[in-house]
């Protein structure tokens, strides 16, 4: 049995945040209906594409509505994309699917709607946990705001995932090991990503980044937010299974899996990137236009084109399984990848002899000591890998 999942994607939100270069615009007048035949299209195209491929026996265990601000979508369309999936694929019977979603725009009848319209786990954008730590990322919501929505929402949604960012040089160690330790409390709480501030190029904290007037902390002071934080959720039974991610038992995302396995996914809406292994076991790419308009024009028409499909390149394919694996706590296995050799380079052995690295049940894994670095360890690692 073949598992699948589908990521979908939807562009708008209320406004941009400054730190954000997600394909995410200002929301405008649109078409529900359109953006429905436009999602069903993609759909079937992609069904076709998998039965061409032989890849029949397929089960679904994830979707994925990202973006932008899923939230925003009207309950209806969710409902009908949904139900549509279900009409050609088959679910499995835990089929995760998650909504994400903004504080700023989730009120008690929508959280409802979106349930009865399929949705099991909601994804919401917390990011900070104090009203400094808020306004400081630009975001439309204050902390009162966030927690109001929070109660509404675990009294409907039991799988509830939050997004943090976190080690920002507007915060105070000590408080922010308070404040995480009473929100844990609070709130009922199955999965958390706690994401370090990435300053992205294109968006207006880079820009003030390099004007020197934004400042990041250093890698000593990320280091002690970093393992304080991992060690106030594992005090509150949350298990770090990414390098990012922590889960309640049994509330791993499994959608995020299916990219940290690089197991199959499709990408419907714009910009959505879709991965698919093929009969030949060859991976390949579908990139989507990257632009509402001309995604959503191109998928209103007969013919469904894309920005790009590709053959991903051998070299480059074993490069993102390695990265990617390498962000579990439980590793890669090493079945997935073309050979071994690697593995007794003097680099790789002096690295386990470190006990930076290590080999269990044919699984290559990071020592979580040393997760505040494995950008650096997992580079050294595929330098190897590419030369052995
Ligand atoms: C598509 S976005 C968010 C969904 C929703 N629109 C929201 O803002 O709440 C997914 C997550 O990526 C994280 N993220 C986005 N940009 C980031 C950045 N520059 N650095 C760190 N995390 C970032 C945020 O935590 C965010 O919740
Ligand atoms: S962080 Fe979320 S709300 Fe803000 S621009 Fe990005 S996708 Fe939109």
């Amino acid at each position: 049995m073949n598992k699948l999942g589908i990521y979908i994607h939807w562009p708008y939100c209320i406004s941009k945040c400054p730190y954000c270069d997600f394909n995410s615009h200002k929301i405008k007048n649109y078409d529900p209906n359109e953006w429905l035949l436009a999602y069903e299209n993609q759909i079937k195209y992609f069904k076709e594409y998998l039965v061409s491929q032989n890849l029949k026996n397929i089960k679904l265990s994830s979707i994925f509505l990202g973006g932008g601000t899923p939230s925003l979508m009207p309950p209806k369309l969710v409902e009908k994309i949904l139900l549509f999936i279900n009409k050609l694929y088959r679910f499995d019977k835990n089929i995760e699917i998650t909504l994400e979603s903004n504080p700023t725009n989730l009120e008690l009848n929508k959280i409802s709607d979106f349930k009865s319209a399929g949705v099991n786990r909601v994804s919401l954008g917390v990011q900070g946990l104090n009203n400094t730590d808020l306004k400081y990322l630009g975001r439309l919501h204050n902390a009162s705001e966030t927690f109001v929505v929070l109660d509404l929402l675990q009294k409907i949604i039991d799988n509830i995932s939050v997004d943090l960012i976190y080690a920002l040089s507007c915060q105070n160690l000590e408080t922010w090991n308070h404040e995480l330790q009473a929100f844990l409390e609070r709130f009922s709480i199955k999965h958390l990503s706690a994401y370090q501030l990435v300053i992205e190029k294109g968006t207006k904290f880079y820009d003030l980044y390099k004007r020197g007037e934004l400042k990041i902390v250093s890698d000593d002071v990320y280091k002690q937010f970093y393992f304080s934080t991992k060690n106030i959720l594992e005090e509150n039974d949350f298990k770090q299974y990414e390098i990012s991610n922590f889960s309640k038992p049994n509330f791993i995302s499994k959608h995020n899996s299916i990219y940290w396995k690089s197991n199959n996914w499709i990408g419907i809406g714009p910009g959505a990137i879709g991965r698919i292994w093929n009969n030949k076991k060859e991976r390949i790419e579908f990139e989507n236009f990257k632009k509402p308009e001309t995604w959503l024009k191109n998928c209103l028409g007969h013919k469904i084109n894309f920005k790009r499909i590709f053959k991903i390149d051998f070299e480059i394919s074993e490069q993102e399984i390695l990265m990617m694996g390498l962000r579990l706590n439980k590793g890669i296995n090493l079945n997935k990848l073309q050979h071994r050799n690697f593995l007794f380079d003097s680099e790789i052995l002096q690295l386990q002899k470190q006990g930076v690295i290590k080999i269990k049940k044919n699984k290559l894994m990071i020592n979580e000591n040393y997760f505040n670095v494995h950008d650096y360890i997992i580079r050294k690692i595929i330098n190897n890998y590419l030369s052995s």
